[in-house]
Order: C-alpha cells, then sequence, then structure tokens
C-alpha cells in the first residue's frame, strides 16, 4: 500500500454540533470572524443564528453572502476583501459545497499572495491559511472534511480543481439538522454526488486500505436513505445518515480520488452552468456502463453493497447490474436526461464537445479511472448522455 490520508483534526458528528461553533472559533483563537456564505441561508435565518453565536463568545462575525452556487475567483476575491477591510482572524465556511469550498480558498488567499490560479492542480500552495471551521448545510460534497476546492475561472469558463493540504478546515461541524430544509431537488443532486464520491473512490486507481472502508460505508448508507430523505424531506434517520454519507464519502475520495465522472462533470458544470451533483448524477450511469471494463470485481462489489446483484452473483452479471441500478435510482429521483436541463440546441452542443473532452483530460481526474477514455471516447460518452 501507499497511501496519504489528510482529513481534518477534528471533525465533530452530532444533531446540534453547528452550535459548538463558538467554542471552537475561541478554541482556535479567533477575534474575529468572516463567516462566509450565500443568501438563502440568510435569509433562512441560520447565518443569523450562527453570527448571534460568534457575537455572544466575544467573537464579532462579518457575513460575506456573496458566494454563488459553483463559486467563482470574483466571489472569492470579494470575500477576501471583506476579510482584509474588517481585519478577520479567522474563516467559518457555513452552507453547501460552494460556501465551504469559497471559504477554503479565502482562508489561503489571506496568507498566500498570490493570483488564485497559481493555487489550481495539485499540493500548489505554500503556507497554511487562517483557521478554518465548515458547517455543511448539504448532504452533500464532503467538503468539509477535504482537502478540495473547485473555484471557476471565470476568464476561462473552466472550473479550478485545487487540491492542498493546507485547505482543510481546522473544524468540522457536521450536524444533519442543518441539512432538514433541503427541497426534494436539492435532496436528489447532492445525494447522487455522494454517492459518486463513495463508487469513483473505490474504483480509483489510488483506492486504498485507508479509503475503501470509507467509501463502501458511504456507498452503503447512501444506498439505503437517500430516497426516503428525497420523499420524507422531516425523516431524521434518513437525513442524519445522509450526512454522515458525504462526510464518509469525502474523506474517501480526497484521499482516492475521483475519476472521470468528475472529470467529464466539470466542463459541462463549467460551459452549461448545471449544478455540480446534477451533472454527475447525470454521466454516472453511462460512465460507469463504460468503465466497467477496468474494474469488474470492485464494480461488482458496488454493485451488491447497493443491492443490485445477490452476495452470489458472479462478478460479470453483478458489475453489469449496477449501471441499470443508477439509470432507475435517477429515474426515481425525477433526474433525466442532459439535454432536459440545458437548455441548448444540439448542434451548440456538439460544436462544446471537443473542448469539453479536452478540459476533462486535462483536469487529472480521468487518470485515476480504472479504464482510460481517449479524447474521442469522451466526446462519444457525452454523446450518449444528451
Ligand atoms: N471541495 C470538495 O471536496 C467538493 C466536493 C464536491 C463538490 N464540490 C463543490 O461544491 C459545490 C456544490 O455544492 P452543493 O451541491 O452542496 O450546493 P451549493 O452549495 O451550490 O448550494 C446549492 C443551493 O442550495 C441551497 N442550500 C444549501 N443548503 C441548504 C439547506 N439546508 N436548505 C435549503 N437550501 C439549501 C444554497 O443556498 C444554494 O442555493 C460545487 O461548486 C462543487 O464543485 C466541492
Ligand atoms: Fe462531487
Amino acid at each position: 500500500m501507499n497511501a496519504q490520508f489528510n482529513v481534518p483534526s477534528t471533525i465533530i458528528v452530532a444533531g446540534g454540533a453547528s452550535q459548538q461553533l463558538a467554542a471552537q472559533a475561541a478554541r482556535l483563537g479567533g477575534r474575529r470572524a468572516l463567516l462566509v456564505t450565500d443568501a438563502t441561508l440568510v435569509a433562512s435565518g441560520l447565518v443569523k443564528r450562527c453570527a448571534d453565536q460568534l457575537a455572544a463568545a466575544d467573537i464579532p462575525a462579518t457575513v460575506f453572502s456573496g458566494v454563488k452556487p459553483d463559486p467563482t475567483d470574483e466571489n472569492v476575491r470579494e470575500g477576501l476583501a471583506l476579510l482584509r477591510k474588517e481585519n478577520c482572524d479567522l474563516v467559518v465556511g457555513l452552507g453547501g459545497g460552494s460556501p465551504m469550498d469559497a471559504a477554503k480558498v479565502i482562508a489561503v488567499a489571506a496568507t498566500n499572495d498570490a493570483p488564485l490560479r497559481e493555487f489550481a492542480g495539485y499540493h500548489r500552495i505554500a503556507r497554511a491559511g487562517l483557521p478554518l471551521v465548515l458547517i455543511p448545510t448539504t448532504a452533500g460534497t464532503g467538503s468539509e472534511v477535504t482537502k478540495v476546492a473547485v473555484i471557476t475561472d471565470t476568464g476561462r469558463d473552466q472550473k479550478m480543481m485545487m487540491l492542498d493540504v493546507h485547505l482543510l478546515a481546522n473544524v468540522a461541524l457536521v450536524d444533519f439538522e442543518l441539512s432538514l430544509t433541503m427541497p426534494a431537488s436539492l435532496t436528489a443532486h447532492v445525494g447522487v454526488d455522494t454517492l459518486t464520491h463513495g463508487i469513483e473512490a473505490c474504483v480509483s486507481k489510488k483506492a486504498n486500505g485507508l479509503t475503501d472502508p470509507l467509501a463502501e460505508q458511504c456507498i452503503r448508507l447512501t444506498a439505503a436513505n437517500l430516497l426516503t430523505a428525497w420523499a420524507e424531506p422531516a425523516n431524521r434517520p434518513a437525513r442524519e445518515a445522509m450526512m454522515l454519507a458525504a462526510c464518509l464519502g469525502g474523506m474517501a475520495f480526497a484521499n482516492s480520488s475521483v475519476c472521470l465522472v468528475h472529470g467529464m462533470s466539470r466542463p459541462v458544470g463549467a460551459v452549461f452552468h448545471l449544478a455540480h451533483g446534477l451533472s454527475n448524477a447525470l454521466l454516472l450511469p453511462e460512465i460507469t456502463r463504460w468503465s466497467l471494463r477496468g474494474a469488474v470485481a470492485r464494480y461488482a462489489r458496488i454493485a451488491r453493497l447497493v443491492g443490485a446483484a445477490a452476495d452470489s452473483a458472479p462478478d460479470e452479471s453483478a458489475s453489469a447490474s449496477l449501471p441499470v441500478y443508477l439509470e432507475q435510482l435517477n429515474a426515481r429521483l425525477g433526474i433525466g436526461r442532459l439535454r432536459d436541463f440545458i437548455h441548448v440546441d444540439q448542434t451548440v452542443f456538439e460544436q462544446k464537445l471537443p473542448a469539453m473532452a479536452e478540459a476533462a483530460l486535462a483536469s487529472g481526474s480521468p487518470q485515476n479511472n480504472p479504464a482510460l477514455p481517449s479524447t474521442d471516447e469522451i466526446v462519444a460518452l457525452y454523446r450518449r448522455v444528451w
């Protein structure tokens, strides 16, 4: 085995864990906090509750609520300017993957004087950032426990994937009660993102003995709870299980890797402005079907974990049942085909494909897939999901 494993040094998983924000911020020595979030969470009252909690502990919080879904370099620069203006010395990311990723990059940009583009890629951040607390409200990306951030480069319409140990939070507060307000479509999209993390971490060429148990438990929990959380938003056990699954999936993929689905999904998101979880979900069944050839035994194991194949089924037939299961899951969650969600003509879609395939390969993620497609094969795969 040859593995490196990084997670935040403190991960608190509990209903009500977010109420420990002020105590954790004080423990980290924070005196003024920048609370990075988005407008929806301000409107829900959650941001005020967190800011009040910090203020009561003598840690005044400045709220930066300008993060857009799939955050941009501009969002990060705006948050950083506010942090500097208010002399904040601690960053709190509160929300889905978008505010958490923006908070991560604001925290390192405060201590690393370099253009954001220079953070893109693997291990490109020289110094540790400001102390960082992350609180997820979707279940989800697992970003609260990953050393990864994805920021859109608006100049090039590309998603910059940044992976560095300096992007890790000091503390992750994983509180499923914050996810109870998610509407059904959001639950579906972020839930399939979680499942994709588990599956890709498991089949990745970088899968290892530390990440396999986490990936497998992520897959098991998602298969057993996503449909319930989607159909019954107030179902606390299902929400709790999905929040845990997201956290496990994050730890797994960040220390194994994501693969072809995420590699191909980022250009779809960047070019057609489709939410991350939804674009993954639309790609997952077909990309899985194409990738089976590279890891039949692993895909068969996943098929058994989700209940798509009997324990006694031979690997060939068990693995073949997985894409069918994923198609049926999408159908039940109301996730159709790509053309139902991107409102462009098929000829416009076709024109974009060669550049999207190049961008997918350039991201590095497809190289961890059990089978590596050529640029032409990626174009053909995009056509299949259209
Ligand atoms: N860093 C990582 O490890 C990692 C992993 C996967 C994805 N990502 C990134 O995460 C981003 C996507 O994050 P996301 O899918 O969590 O969505 P998001 O953060 O973009 O949020 C989507 C919408 O859901 C709303 N929302 C959030 N929590 C809610 C709640 N509890 N109730 C009601 N509405 C709520 C938000 O206000 C927003 O309008 C993408 O940019 C993606 O690239 C990062
Ligand atoms: Fe993801």
